[in-house]
């Protein structure tokens, strides 16, 4: 069974992206054949700075392979180095009913946000449709909000497979990862760069302290006792603790006498002992001169074979020739 997922390289990880997607990635890559990509085309329908992009993807790599990511196991790559993706997406949005695209919510929220509604903003699920159907792909692990764009794959996949009287491609099912569904930010709401609430995953433990501090608590006194279900404090720690840990914070909140200030230091130990080990890792790795960039041209390689494959059963299905150039190597990108 093919396992597929994208992660947009649109800024640095944060809690809720390790906690609603990353860590589920990475149990997946034991039973499954996986891919992971980084969605770089994706990410340019927002971030228009060339060295930004640039950077957020070699962070996104280097703290997916520190997280546990094993290229061993897993095949990682950068959407960008399978060209195949654009051209399959071409063949896609000849057959996409506008209607399709218009209903999508991604799309209609961000226009209602005010956002300047460009032609690739508008194509955005064609190209996650070419992203998944290149590599039959079987199951797709997605947050919720995602759901929908699997369903317009399905859809774009029936189309193709009937109009052209074949089965090209395979129908994806989409996998909601509802472990935790939704982590809370600084202010207790979906954590989100777009609501600047964010933890990032790999903070140093200073800032990662001062973020903390931050996070907004109501002004219970500190004698009186307090609820740890409905506070955000809580409810990350649980995050990062172990039963038992969670436990005990839990009694110190209903007996009273606890302040939040000594809730948010047992979140900052509890989160900081999480992430110290994948800190080294990542700093092992980010000093090994090519390692990240070698990992993710053996990805790359890798994802072509299966990428030119499906391409030439869709092009042959619609009447433009198969394509006979081989994987061609590193010399091209
Ligand atoms: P952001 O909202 O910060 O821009 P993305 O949309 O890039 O984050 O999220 C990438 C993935 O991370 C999503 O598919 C989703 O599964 C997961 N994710 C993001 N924020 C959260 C959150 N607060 N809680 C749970 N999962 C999240
Ligand atoms: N659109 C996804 C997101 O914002 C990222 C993505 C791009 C993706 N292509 C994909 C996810 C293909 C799953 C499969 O989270």
């Amino acid at each position: 069974m093919r396992v597929l997922s994208g992660i947009q390289p649109t800024g640095r990880f944060h809690w809720g992206n390790y906690f609603g997607a990353i860590r589920q990635y990475i149990a997946l890559q034991d039973n499954d054949q996986a891919f992971y990509f980084i969605a770089d085309l994706h990410a340019l329908t927002t971030i228009r700075d060339a060295s930004a992009l640039r950077g957020f993807t070699q962070d996104a790599a280097l703290d997916l392979l520190a997280l546990g990511l094993d290229p061993a196991k897993a095949t990682l790559f950068r959407q960008s180095d399978v060209p195949e993706v654009t051209e399959l997406m071409w063949l896609l949005t000849t057959l996409t009913p506008m209607s399709l695209l218009e209903k999508c919510h991604a799309y209609k929220d961000k226009l209602a946000k005010g956002r300047p509604a460009d032609a690739g903003l508008f194509s955005y699920p064609v190209l996650m449709a070419a992203d998944i159907l290149l590599y039959d792909s079987d199951v797709v692990p997605v947050g919720v909000d995602q759901v929908q764009h699997i369903e317009v794959t399905r859809d774009i996949a029936v189309k193709f497979n009937l109009t052209f009287q074949r089965e090209v491609f395979v129908l994806p099912e989409a996998r909601v990862m509802t472990e935790t569904a939704k982590v809370v930010g600084t202010d207790g709401e979906k954590m989100s760069k777009s609501y600047g609430n964010t933890i990032e995953l790999f903070e140093d433990a200073k800032k990662l302290r001062k973020k903390i501090m931050s996070i907004k608590t109501d002004s219970t006194p500190v004698e009186a006792p307090k609820n740890p279900e409905s506070c955000p404090v809580f409810t990350l720690y649980k995050l990062f603790a172990s039963e038992a840990q969670q436990a005990s914070l839990a009694e110190r909140y209903r007996a009273g006498g606890m302040g939040y200030g000594e809730a948010k230091q047992a979140l900052f130990e509890a989160a900081d002992a999480f992430i110290g080990p994948a800190r080294e890792r990542r700093e092992k790795l980010a000093s090994a001169a090519s390692y990240v960039e070698d990992v993710l041209h053996a990805g790359a390689q890798r994802a072509r074979v299966k990428g030119q494959e499906v391409l030439n059963r869709a092009r042959e299905a619609c009447g433009l020739n198969k394509r006979g150039d081989g994987i061609t190597g590193r010399q091209d990108r």
